[in-house]
Parts: structure tokens; C-alpha cells; sequence
């Protein structure tokens, strides 16, 4: 229980930061396989709206790996943080590992979020309670809600492992022949896609400049680019 821990209101206003920026902050929450893309329309994205005067960022799973959720090696070897606390706290890819990876990353968007960006997420974010703990975290904002926009990339594994940009599928399938695995998302570790995502895009049949263009669209109709 965190007792005796209260909410602290800033004087600052939503309108305030509006005002200032002249955009209202958002999450555009990317998930999907490793290789389906996520990272290429994020980055993609992040650029038009910097270009066209909105200020976004981009939070990306192997960057943030290296270092908000770096695992524990790293963070003993470079960082010199304790052994306990690099133990504790550094992150690998079991399936609580991944959840607290997901919250954390969940958090910061929404800080991001408050402070009016748009927070731009790409997480492969393979549960499905655990995105749906992200979205809660933006309903509840003590400020006000704030939107969250979940965008499934759809890219069929045979395409993902086609590409396999790092070579881990086929690490992940000699792990798995070998009798080892290796807990490789979408090998032997289960990937549940979105529900309801607010958009779905097939990084297959589409251009990464049509997977910019349905955000954009999206956030236009939804007021957010004014
Ligand atoms: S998540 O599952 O916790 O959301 P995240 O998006 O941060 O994953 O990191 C995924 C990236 O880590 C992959 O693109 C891949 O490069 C790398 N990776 C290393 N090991 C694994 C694994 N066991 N499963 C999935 N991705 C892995």
C-alpha cells in the first residue's frame, strides 16, 4: 500500500500548456512483432509532425532498453549502479519483465502526454492486460484523461521473419530446435493482438507513408492537430 502518499496539483493548466504549444498531448501506443515496422512509422511519423510544428518523441524498445529499462548487465557494468539494485530493477524479456517494461513505458508516455507532446510508443507490448493497464493509466490521469491511441501493426510473422533486421527469429527457431528456446515473441512466446485498436496497419501491403498518413488522418478528425 503507498499510504499517506497524496496527489499534488502544479498551478499550470491543461489550457496553459495548449496555449503554449498549441496542440493537446496524446499517446500513439505502436504494438506489434518484432520486425513488423513499429519502430520505421513511429520515427516516420515523428518527423512530419516536427516538420509541420508539433513537438512529439519518440519512446523505442531497444533505446529504452538501453537505458530507463536497461537489464541488469548494463546497469551494473556501465551505469555502476549496486548489484542489488541492478538485480532488482533491470529488465529482460520473462513475462513480468515485460510487464513492468510496458508500465514504466506506459508512465513516462503519459508524463510526456501531460506535458502536452505526443508520445510516440513502440514496444512489441505482447499482453494485451498489460496495454490495456497503459490506456487505464491515461483514463485516470489526475489532470484529465488523456488520449491514447493504440495502433496494432499487423505485419504477418512470415514477413516479420523474412526481414528478421537482427537476426533473432532465426536464433529464436535454433534455440527452439536445439530443446532450449528462447522465449522470442511470437516463436515461443505468445503475442495477443489488440482487441479494439483505435488503428491497424499492415506494414505488408502498405507504405510506411500510409501508416503515417491513417495516424495523421486520425489525430486531424480527432481535434488533435489543430
Ligand atoms: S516487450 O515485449 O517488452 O514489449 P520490447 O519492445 O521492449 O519488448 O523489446 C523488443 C526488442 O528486444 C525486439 O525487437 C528484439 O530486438 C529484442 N529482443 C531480445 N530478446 C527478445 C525476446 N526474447 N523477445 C522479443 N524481443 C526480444
Amino acid at each position: 500500500m503507498s499510504s499517506n502518499i497524496f496527489f499534488h496539483a502544479g498551478t499550470v493548466t491543461c489550457e496553459e500548456r495548449t496555449k503554449l504549444l498549441k496542440q493537446t498531448g496524446a499517446t500513439i501506443w505502436f504494438t506489434g512483432l518484432s520486425g513488423s515496422g513499429k519502430s520505421t512509422i513511429a520515427m516516420a511519423l515523428e518527423q512530419v509532425l516536427i516538420q509541420r510544428g508539433h513537438l512529439a518523441y519518440t519512446l523505442d524498445g531497444d533505446n529504452v532498453r538501453l537505458g530507463l529499462n536497461a537489464g541488469p548487465k548494463i546497469l551494473a557494468e556501465t551505469r555502476g549502479y549496486s548489484e542489488e539494485v541492478s538485480k532488482r530493477f533491470g529488465l529482460g524479456f520473462a513475462a513480468a519483465d515485460r510487464e513492468e517494461n510496458v508500465r514504466r513505458i506506459g508512465e513516462v508516455a503519459k508524463l510526456f502526454a501531460d506535458a502536452g507532446l505526443f508520445a510516440l510508443t513502440s514496444f512489441i507490448s505482447p499482453y494485451r492486460k498489460d496495454r490495456d493497464a497503459a490506456r487505464k493509466a491515461h483514463e485516470q490521469n489526475k489532470t484529465g484523461a488523456i488520449p491514447f491511441i493504440e495502433v496494432y501493426v499487423n505485419t504477418p510473422i512470415a514477413t516479420c521473419q523474412t526481414r528478421d533486421p537482427k537476426g533473432l527469429y532465426k536464433q529464436a527457431r535454433a534455440a527452439v530446435e536445439a530443446g532450449k528456446g528462447m522465449g522470442f515473441t511470437g516463436v515461443d512466446d505468445p503475442y495477443e493482438p489488440p482487441a479494439n485498436p483505435e488503428l491497424t496497419f499492415d506494414a505488408t501491403s502498405q507504405a510506411t507513408e500510409q501508416g503515417v498518413a491513417l495516424v495523421l488522418k486520425y489525430l486531424e478528425e480527432k481535434g488533435l492537430l489543430k
